[in-house]
């Protein structure tokens, strides 16, 4: 069986973006792969979060990883500093980046270009410890959306290069991008991705978002006053996105959609978004809950991270040894 492996970075809490780009993918794929997930809490404090929100989040999002359908007797769920060798590899990789691959990352462009203040070493060296996440394991491939496609192939490009220095080590990993929503958009402004970092908090649907306030994001997502329901990305950009993110949660095809509401207003097929997006939250909010009364994160979590341990450490000990790091007497 091939291996799968990805995480994610709770700065906030998990958002329809990250569900419909990665977690229900996770889900699809647990039965045919050996699943390996994540919560990468160390990427997590690359900006300063308030530790007891950042407690929070990270509770969160392990009981909505159950929650979307994750299964611990399938998939292998854990803390990533639970697993010790995650920062410990992250260190070595990190002595096998060059600044200029560093320098070409756009989200650590971006932030540079908008002039963001305090951006610390660890936002900048956070590729390299990505990297590590998915070469401890010998992932094969890496389920994510379209804006961490770059930081996979750059763990690729380390990857290759090590393993000519130093011998074959690891193996290379391919990035997995869904047809349909690999990249989901801002409700209120369709030309910035969908993020957990949401300025206005309409533009953004959180997993554990109040149904109402749900359905309401989506009958005021901005749109266009071309009037004509069909599938434009350019010009109806919004449009587009809200057809995008119902089509990926109905598993019908984006076109189906569009020849069911041709002719009619874009009120009634936000309605039908809004149906199909409320659905599928209440489902993973009604579990959610049990999950979080159950108390059973901790032990999961637990049995996980010892699993994962048993792949990872060794694969450490291995590099460290073709390194050159270990002393032999
Ligand atoms: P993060 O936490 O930003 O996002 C988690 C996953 O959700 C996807 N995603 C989206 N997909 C579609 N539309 C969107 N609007 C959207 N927003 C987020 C992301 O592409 C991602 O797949 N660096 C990673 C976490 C990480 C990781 C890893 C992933 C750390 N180590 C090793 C894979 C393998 C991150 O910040 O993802």
């Amino acid at each position: 069986m091939k291996r799968m492996l990805s995480g994610i970075k709770p700065t906030g809490q998990l958002t329809l973006g990250n569900y419909i780009g990665a977690l229900r993918n996770f889900v699809n794929y647990q039965d045919d792969y050996e699943m390996i997930v994540f919560i990468a809490n160390l990427h997590c404090i690359t900006e300063y979060q308030d530790p007891e929100d950042l407690k929070k989040n990270l509770t969160d999002a392990v009981a909505l990883y159950l929650a979307c359908g994750l299964d611990p007797n399938k998939a292998t769920i854990f803390l990533q500093t639970d697993v010790h060798s995650h920062a410990e590899l992250g260190y070595i990789m990190a002595c096998n980046t060059y600044l200029g691959e560093l320098n070409r990352m756009t989200q650590f462009k971006d932030k540079s270009a908008k002039g963001e203040k305090n951006m610390t070493a660890g936002l900048y060296t956070y590729p390299c410890l990505m990297a590590a996440d998915i070469l401890l394991y010998d992932a094969n491939y890496v389920p994510v959306g379209e804006d961490q496609k770059q930081h996979v192939e750059l763990t690729r490009d380390i990857a290759q290069r090590f393993n000519n220095k130093y011998g074959e080590t690891f193996v290379v990993p391919e990035p997995l991008i869904a047809k349909v929503g690999a990249r989901i958009m801002s409700l209120s402004d369709p030309s910035k991705k969908m993020s957990k970092s949401d300025e206005t908090n309409k533009g953004c649907i959180y997993l554990l978002d109040d149904l109402k306030a749900a359905r309401k994001k989506v009958m005021s997502a901005v749109t266009d006053s071309i009037g004509i329901i069909q599938l434009d990305k350019e010009n109806q950009p919004g449009l587009y996105n809200l057809i995008e993110i119902a089509s990926a949660l109905s598993n019908r095809s984006m076109e189906d959609i569009v020849k069911e509401f041709e002719g009619q207003g874009y009120g009634k097929l936000k309605g039908y978004v809004a149906d199909v997006v409320c659905a599928e939250l209440e489902k993973i909010q009604t579990r959610y809950h049990e999950i979080i009364e159950s108390r059973q994160l901790e032990t999961i979590l637990k049995e996980g991270a010892a699993k994962a341990a048993a792949i990872a450490d060794p694969k450490l000990e291995e590099v460290k040894k073709k390194v050159g790091l270990e002393i032999k007497y």
